[in-house]
């Protein structure tokens, strides 16, 4: 990048200068806006690099600016300035999508700090465009070195440009909606929008009227019309995220949808053109859904044109590292600490661990870790207690990291492990442990367990 541009937002005239001095003074080029209104027309105007933004201001709030701004070019960096008083203001921002918030008064060096991330993430989105790019825009989002995950980025790559239909699937928190952003990322619809509707959560008449949209006075409550997702992601794509729970009745209206590329709203005859591309999630085995007669064998043909898998974490182990620490670094940043990494045990600790709630469950437990951390280095205890208490893994012939363990210390953590996995249903644990209810009540008492 050869001289960054960066657009300083903000009403407070002497405020604006003091910032537009300083970031002069650190070899950026400035532009400025008195408020969102004009920041928004700016953006439009020019190719800036980043925007600095206040969140109070007279015409359009630094929010709303926001809002408009990620609308226009989701791929400008946007940073809030904000009171401490008004954090609640900077966890919305970053709901919807700034990049960083900084609390006033502001800390110069911080600032400097956060442009330069920014920056650094907005050359990255360039040089993934270019060609002979160094890194995809699909392997910057989806992180991970194992076999497993490159396949899964490569067929992301192969896909993303095409119109295919895609369903992607895998257990809870693998990391299937950013596979689908990935794909929009990559595609040529990725400065168009992006929309999800997860069909577990709405009721099914609920779930027609936000697909399709609604007529004034097609139910009651209905008190204006409305134009559903499928209208919203016109030009775009849309996520419809838990796919397997969507009733049979409104999977023959979205099959219909799929085969026409039109939309009725509900309560209304006229028809609407859509351009929309289609990426289904689903956590569930959707064709034994179909074997159950729970799904339409035709809507899961449409939808399963490419079928992506996204792997349980415990499957491909040796992302841990990277994801881990990728993870710390975002979350010490946010919590304005600074910590170094995690010491051997934690590692070990994350490493054994099966993570069933996969990558989601990976980040929640390091962002715990961080905010429990006082030290330079993550510590074991900072960690969730059953990633502490992993068990050895003895499955799949993986080493056994029994150090100098007794065989009874061995037996006993196998028996604790399995009562934690089967959530102290002591016949199943007896069942998985190859022993009796009476043998295992008798080790129980043993170990004091009981
Ligand atoms: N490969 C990855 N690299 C970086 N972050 C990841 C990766 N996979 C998942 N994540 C992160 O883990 C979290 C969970 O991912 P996501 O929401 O995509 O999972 P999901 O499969 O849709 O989960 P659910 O089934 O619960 O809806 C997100 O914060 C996501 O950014
Ligand atoms: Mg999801």
């Amino acid at each position: 990048m050869p001289q960054p541009l960066i657009l300083i937002v903000d009403d407070d005239s002497p405020h604006r200068s003091m910032l537009r001095t300083v970031l002069r003074g650190w070899g950026y080029a400035v532009e400025e806006a008195e408020d969102g209104a004009a920041a928004v027309e700016q953006v439009k105007a020019r190719a800036f690099d980043a925007v600095l933004t206040d969140v109070r201001m007279a015409r359009l709030d630094g929010i709303a600016a926001l809002r408009e701004i990620r609308e226009w070019n989701p791929s400008i960096p946007v940073l809030i300035m904000t009171a401490w008083s008004s954090v609640q203001n900077a966890v919305d921002a970053l709901r919807l999508g700034a990049y960083d918030y900084l609390t006033k008064p502001l800390e110069l060096d911080e600032l400097k700090l956060a442009l330069e991330r920014a920056l650094d993430h907005t050359r990255l989105a360039r040089e993934s465009q270019e060609p002979g790019r160094a890194q995809s825009e699909a392997s910057s989002l989806l992180l991970g070195r194992s076999e497993a995950m490159r396949e899964l980025v490569e067929m992301v790559e192969t896909v993303a440009p095409t119109e295919a239909t895609v369903l992607v699937s895998g257990e809870s928190g693998t990391g299937k909606e950013l596979v689908a952003r990935a794909i929009q990322a990559a595609s040529t619809r990725r400065d168009k929008p992006f929309v999800t509707i997860n069909c577990a959560a709405l009721a099914e008449n609920l779930l027609e009227s936000e697909l399709f949209g609604h007529e004034k006075g097609a139910f009651t409550g209905a008190d204006r019309r409305r134009e559903g997702r499928f209208v919203q992601a016109h030009g775009g794509t849309l996520f419809l995220d838990e796919i397997g729970e969507m009733p049979l009745s409104l999977q023959a209206k979205l099959l219909r949808v799929l085969q026409q590329g039109e939309v009725q709203r509900v309560g209304c005859d006229e028809t609407i053109k859509v351009d929309v591309r289609v990426i289904a999630a689903t956590n569930r085995v959707l064709a034994d859904e179909v074997a159950a007669g729970r799904f339409r064998e035709d809507l899961f043909y449409r939808l399963n044109v490419i079928g992506l898998e996204v792997p349980p974490l415990r499957a491909r182990r040796e992302d841990i590292p990277l994801l881990a620490s990728t993870f710390l670094e975002r979350h010490a940043a946010a919590n304005r600490k600074t910590i170094k990494g995690f010491t051997p045990q934690a590692m070990d600790a994350m490493l054994r661990y099966g993570w069933p709630g996969n990558v989601r469950e990976l980040e929640n437990a390091v962002e715990r870790a961080v905010i429990l951390s006082g030290g330079e280095y993550v510590a074991e205890r900072a960690l969730p207690l059953a990633v502490q208490n992993a068990p050895v893994p003895d499955a799949d012939g993986e080493e056994l990291a029994l150090g100098s363990m007794s065989l009874e210390d061995v037996e006993r953590k196998a028996i604790e492990a399995t009562l934690r996995e089967t959530e102290d249903n002591k016949s199943e644990a007896a069942r998985r442990l190859g022993i009796t209810r009476a043998t295992l009540h008798s080790k129980l008492k043993k170990y004091g367990l009981d």
